[in-house]
């Protein structure tokens, strides 16, 4: 089994700041397109790096409170993440498309079912089983923040506006750190304890859903995914993500993002609607 490069803790703890927005230029932000799915997506985009305190939240419920390394690196991950979250608002502000003061905030909205059911799971069976799952926690990580990195990379590479593909580029450096931490943690975890990598593989393969996807509307989800991941580049992304997850201990079998992202465009099919304003990505600009 390829081990992962090691992890630098101190290096990322030394380094964590709020993301560097000097330089941009914000009225490009305005002055060039941003297409009707581009406006459709960005919101997604912003509730999931916001809800990030309650993925912490359910984390610190578990074992992974006992680890000093996942503790220093949380207070750091939560800080980049929400800053993620306060650049693009400012950029649909700069564009002139900014956010419903009125929509309800991502922590506020009712958690769906297999949402709530995996919080109850988690506290569960963390008693039941402390450090293994650590591990399938550690995983989950991995896995959304990888498919966050290559979401954003799709985005920077469709979009037509310098100012959000810049913005998207560096919240991308933070996104491959915060990867590089989730996934050398799950390969400790998983590599010393066979018990943990199947208490990781049955509880991925019932539960694990693309990121936000407990607190977005399944519809939003669908066409967010069908967006980035379309066409032959998105498959090769996709791919990218299954087969680095699949070389962590005992997850050799998953293909989750592809089956995910191929079921998203089966039911997407059935909307001429949103198959439309996909399609239209690029030329469909403000
Ligand atoms: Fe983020
Ligand atoms: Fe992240």
């Amino acid at each position: 089994m390829a081990r992962a490069a090691a992890f630098d803790l101190e290096d990322f703890l030394a380094r964590s700041r709020a993301l560097d927005l000097s330089g941009i230029d914000w009225s490009r932000a305005r002055a060039e397109p941003l297409s009707a799915a581009e406006r459709r997506i960005l919101p997604y985009f912003i509730d999931v790096e916001s809800y990030t305190i309650a993925y912490l939240r359910a984390l610190l419920n578990t074992a992974a409170i006992r680890d000093a390394e996942i503790c220093d690196f949380l207070g750091c991950w939560l800080y980049e993440e929400a800053y993620h979250g306060r650049a693009l608002a400012r950029f649909l502000r700069e564009a002139g498309h900014p956010l419903d003061p009125r929509r309800p905030k991502s922590v506020e909205r009712p958690a769906r079912a297999w949402e709530a059911l995996q919080d109850a799971a988690a506290s569960a069976l963390s008693r039941a089983f402390a450090q293994d799952f650590v591990a399938v926690h550690m995983t989950w990580g991995a896995i959304q923040e990888l498919s966050t990195l290559n979401g954003y990379r799709r985005l920077a590479e469709r979009t037509e506006n310098s100012a959000l593909a810049e913005i998207v580029r560096r919240v991308m450096r933070d996104e491959s750190r915060h990867f590089s931490f989730y996934y050398h943690k799950a390969e400790e975890r998983l590599s010393r304890s066979p018990r943990a990598q199947r208490l990781t593989a049955f509880l991925v393969k019932r539960f694990w859903k693309p990121v936000g996807a407990g607190i977005m509307p399944q519809a939003e989800i669908d066409f967010l995914v069908g967006y980035l991941f379309s066409g032959p580049r998105g498959l090769e992304e996709v791919r990218h993500v299954d087969r680095t997850i699949a070389r962590l201990p005992g997850m050799g079998w998953f293909r989750g993002l592809e089956d995910y992202v191929s079921a998203a465009r089966d039911r997407l099919g059935r909307d001429p609607a949103d198959a439309a304003q996909m399609r239209q990505g690029k030329a469909h600009s403000i």
